[in-house]
């Protein structure tokens, strides 16, 4: 879908010969003198458009409005949030017209954080899924404008449209059938995107071996398909300059192996490299947007399957930290995945690592499908990660890591179990995890509620790219503001090349 910026009044948008017109009114509306801001404020006097956010107005051939059909939505008080609601609201009348391009009109003044809802939720609701249909009806919206009065919204109007690209991305690799998205076609995927800043490399099964990473090779063992370990790497500022790592769990189905799955639902363990998925996406944002930070990408890419060759409950193996661990339970697979990967994350001597994963049940019972689960043992990383959760609709919740969830961790054959009981179960998956991050400055997102849809809308959401993206983004903020401070020596920071973490080193 082609996304564009246009400068435009509401006058000269009632002259844009477009298939449809949506404009989105806020409260208190005012309107001019124009035709459509007149024909605006009467239908909010006769009361036939209200202006909260998710009402909608809507006509055909509207005297002296050139688009073929109007949608007139309100948008309450035109914040993020209320220009999302009614942009989802719309796109149910805009789908329905089947027109190829849309205008979208802000009928008053417009952030850039409410642009970029705009643009997301068009983007969402007309994403169509197509890649195994064998008659592939793709969406029909093809270009979009994106209508606003004053022309300070390029920047924004870029980020938006990179993270677009980043989160269908992530929503195409997620909602890809587990024989159409194995480990192998995952990392081809990684590989496309090693263009430019961005470079990737792939090892198989000999290679993690001679890593250490038992126990990621534990869980591929029971499986026809070849692992993966996914190295991206984008370099957008000095090399010195130490990157935030991210971590997907990239389990392309699991089936739990032979503590196997119950049949229902099972198909939606294809969701299970969602993580790996929106590491991917943002990837594909970084590869637009161009930011000066440094980003690495780690995926731990396999089947979860039962076997003759399958790990059994009781079986212990070695990881790449040295810790042995007791795998009671072959569906506590991400977190033996992770372990591997977070052991080998450390080697980049990064700012932040980062986990993503859809890795347990117990969280999508404790947050649903609104917020995902934010684990991290640095209070700032936490705040720098619920911040941009904040600021791009894209929702977490920090929960705990006190010591005492760790307790049923213990195994008297290993140095840790893979599981505890069932109390607590996001928790106590994020203390394994953590016994793998010390010395790091790590979080873990648990994205098992938020990363997809099941039922009648069942697909992958792209969720959490947009976190993510704003996240590095407040990063690329702090560094910039840091390389600016001048020192002693009245150079900037960036000059001096050595530094460490609390700030410049003079
Ligand atoms: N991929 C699942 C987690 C999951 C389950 C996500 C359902 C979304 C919906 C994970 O590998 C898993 O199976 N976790 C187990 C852990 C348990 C055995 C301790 C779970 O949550 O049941
Ligand atoms: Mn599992
Ligand atoms: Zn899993």
């Amino acid at each position: 879908m082609n996304f564009e910026l246009a400068s435009m009044s509401l006058g000269l948008m009632a002259d844009d010969a477009t298939d449809l017109l949506l404009v989105l009114v806020p409260d208190g509306f005012k309107p001019g003198r124009d035709r459509l801001s007149r024909l605006i404020g009467e239908a909010m006097k006769s009361q036939a458009l209200e202006t909260k956010a998710g009402k909608l107005l809507s006509a055909w051939r509207a005297p002296g409005v050139a688009a073929e059909r109007l949608v007139l939505a309100g948008a309450g008080d035109m914040s993020a949030v209320q220009v999302r609601t009614a942009v989802v609201a719309a796109m149910a009348l805009v789908k329905s017209a089947a027109g190829r391009r849309l205008t979208i009109g802000f009928a008053g003044p417009c952030t850039g954080g409410a642009m970029r809802a705009a643009v997301q939720a068009v983007a969402d609701g007309s994403y169509v899924y197509t890649t195994t249909k064998s008659k592939p009806e793709g969406r029909k919206l093809h270009d979009v404008v994106i209508a606003v009065a004053d022309d300070t919204l390029s920047e924004p109007f870029r980020q938006a449209t990179a993270l677009v690209a980043g989160i269908e991305w992530a929503k195409e690799w997620a909602n890809r059938p587990a024989n159409h998205a194995t480990p192998r076609q995952l990392a081809e995927a990684a590989q496309s995107l090693a263009k430019g800043k961005i470079e990737c490399t792939v090892l198989g099964p000999k290679q993690v071996a001679k890593l250490g990473m038992g126990s990621f090779l534990a869980v591929a063992q029971g499986s026809q398909e070849p692992l993966r370990f996914i190295e991206l790497r984008y370099d957008g500022a000095a090399k010195g300059e130490p990157p935030v790592v991210l971590v997907g769990k990239g389990i392309t189905f699991d089936t739990g192996g032979i503590s196997i799955k119950p049949a229902p639902e099972m198909d939606e363990m294809k969701f299970d490299m969602c993580g790996a998925a929106s590491v991917l996406g943002v990837f594909r944002t970084l590869s637009e947007l161009k930011p000066k930070i440094n980003v690495v990408g780690l995926i731990p890419a396999c089947e979860n399957m039962p076997g003759g060759k399958a790990v059994k409950p009781g079986d212990v193996v070695t990881s790449m930290s040295g810790q042995t661990i007791e795998i009671l339970n072959t569906d506590a697979e991400g977190r033996l995945v992770l372990c591997d990967a977070l052991a080998y994350a450390a080697r980049f001597k990064p700012r932040a690592v980062v986990d993503i994963a859809t890795l347990t049940g117990a969280c999508v019972i404790a947050l649903g499908g609104v917020r995902s689960g934010l684990f991290s043992s640095s209070d700032a990383l936490a705040a720098a990660l619920l911040t941009a959760g904040e600021s791009s609709l894209d929702l977490c919740w920090r929960l705990p890591l006190d010591d005492e969830y760790a307790e049923g961790l213990k195994s008297p054959f290993a140095d840790v179990a893979n599981v505890a009981g069932r109390a607590g179960g996001a928790v106590t998956a994020a203390k394994f995890l953590q016994r793998f991050a010390s010395g790091l400055d790590w979080a873990h997102l648990d994205i098992a509620g938020t990363a997809w849809k099941g039922g009648a809308a069942k697909g992958a959401t792209g969720r959490p790219v947009g976190l993510l993206v704003d996240y590095l983004l407040s990063v690329e903020k702090e560094q910039g503001s840091r390389g600016s401070i001048p020192t002693k020596a009245g150079r900037n920071g960036r000059s001096t090349g050595t530094r460490s973490k609390g700030g410049l080193s003079i």
